[in-house]
């Protein structure tokens, strides 16, 4: 079937096959076609491209299509440099050029704002990052198959595992680690059928690298695996989760470490960090810059202190940093120490709890750096109701940013400038940042 002429919605059926024009790009790394008047969402398939899809998914209004075939190619289209794509499904961007890729960001978060009712149509910086070797932290898993025990990654929404030689997002030294990792582990038949995943994060000059292995070994089974700390050379710490998620630390250090303008961070392999080890540092510069002044500042969701402790060293004034998170909790207040910055006092606590229980000051300033679902209404109401001179709100998540952009606009805080880091090129994922004013 072909019919992109306007006319009354035909309807799809599974299994149809479609060829359509993909007219642009939506987020998730998907394309929107429309086909006999029906909006037809095509993953893998980019603004411009002609493709063939297979109808698997009809709703009320739109469906969705899995790519068969692209036709005719988008003029940016490339060939991508990884061999696991697609089945990988991590890069759905990997086969467009990467100045196309930052095209199609921008368009889908202006998009993303618009449908949630917090239009923006100023300019939006978009920061680039090298294509390579930026990832800081590797998530793999372990499957076992006839040719033995398997490591690799796990396409989304999938328990298959797929096993990779490298990673183009990770630096060959990381690369190599998990290689090692594996080796050792692929020697042990025996502790094969315990083994789940590993993780391994790397400091962002390389110099080291934290291994945890998760398992469904007991406890006192944990140093059992010590073997691999001795053998996968060149791992400064090593690890292991055991059924109850416990970690047992086997051998050297659990932390790795990173410096932000100036100032080393201990990271402990538990906590959160910003994932691309060429963007975090100007992403931090990016949140000071747009903080300017000396009232208190309050950092929400605040992990190890990246924005804290650059914001209590420049302005020397009083910060709030509040981190749920045990390990990122830990690990922010001895960032405090070690640099003497009496000014930082971080709050282990949920953030509603926390605003709700901390008075607000005249002239303050506030970071939001939340997980990917975005803030709770009752957040955005704490926030708001603190009279703020400034928010600045760093996101992962273009939809739920645009749901809480539009909350703030509601009572009086709207956005004066847009920016993007593209912390994970060649994947779907956009950072953005955002500053709100009071109107
Ligand atoms: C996206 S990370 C940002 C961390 C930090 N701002 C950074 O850039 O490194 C979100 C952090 O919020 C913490 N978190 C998530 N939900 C929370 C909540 N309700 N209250 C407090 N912290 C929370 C997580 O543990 C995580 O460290």
């Amino acid at each position: 079937m072909n019919s992109e002429e306007p006319g009354p919605p035909t309807e799809l059926r599974i299994g149809q096959t479609v060829d359509a024009t993909i007219e642009k790009s939506v987020y998730r790394g998907r394309g929107l076609a429309r086909v006999g008047g029906r909006v037809v969402f095509v993953p893998r398939a980019h603004t411009g491209d002609r493709v063939r899809g297979r109808v698997r998914e009809v709703h009320a209004g739109w469906a969705e299509a899995s790519l068969q075939d692209v036709l005719s190619p988008a003029p940016e289209r490339r060939p991508s440099p990884c061999p696991y794509v697609p089945r990988c499904g991590g890069c759905v961007y990997q086969d467009l050029d990467y100045a196309a890729q930052l095209r199609a960001k921008e368009d889908i978060l202006r998009e993303s704002l618009a449908r949630a009712g917090a239009p923006w149509e100023g300019p939006i910086a978009v920061r680039a990052s090298p294509e390579r070797g930026w990832r800081l932290r590797a998530s793999l898993h372990f499957a076992r198959g006839d040719a033995g025990l398997r490591l690799g990654l796990r396409p989304e929404g999938t328990r298959r595992v797929l096993d990779i030689e490298a990673c183009l997002q990770l630096s060959d030294n990381m690369n190599r680690t998990v290689r090692k990792i594996h080796a050792a582990l692929a020697r042990r038949p025996k502790t094969w059928p315990r083994l789940r995943g590993l993780d391994v994060l790397e400091s962002p000059d390389g110099e080291l690298s934290v291994a945890t292995l998760a398992t469904a070994l007991a406890p006192h089974e944990a140093p059992d695996l010590a073997f691999v700390g001795r053998e996968a050379a060149g791992l400064s710490g090593l690890g292991v989760e055991t059924g109850r998620g416990r970690l047992h630390w086997l051998a050297g250090s659990p932390h790795i470490e990173a410096t932000v303008l100036s100032l080393a961070l201990r990271v402990h392999v538990q906590s959160f960090f910003q994932a691309n080890r060429f963007l975090y540092e100007p992403l931090a510069q990016a949140v000071l810059e747009l903080l300017p002044g000396a009232g208190r500042a309050l950092d929400l969701y605040a992990g190890v202190g990246l924005f804290t402790l650059p914001l209590a060293a420049r302005d020397d004034c009083e910060v709030v940093a509040v981190e749920r998170a045990p390990s990122a909790a830990d690990d922010a207040r001895a960032n405090a120490r070690r640099h003497r910055l009496s000014g930082i006092r971080v709050v282990r606590r949920d953030v509603g709890d926390a605003l709700a229980a901390t008075r607000a000051e005249p002239g303050e300033r506030v970071v939001i750096d939340p997980p990917r679902t975005g803030l709770e209404r009752d957040v955005v109401e704490l926030v708001a109701s603190r009279r703020p001179e400034a928010v600045v709100y760093v996101s992962c998540d273009p939809p739920t940013l645009g749901r809480d952009l539009a909350r703030f606009a509601a009572h009086g805080l709207r956005a004066d400038s847009v920016q993007v880091f593209d912390l994970f090129p060649d994947t779907f994922h956009l950072e953005t940042v955002v500053r709100l004013l009071p109107s």
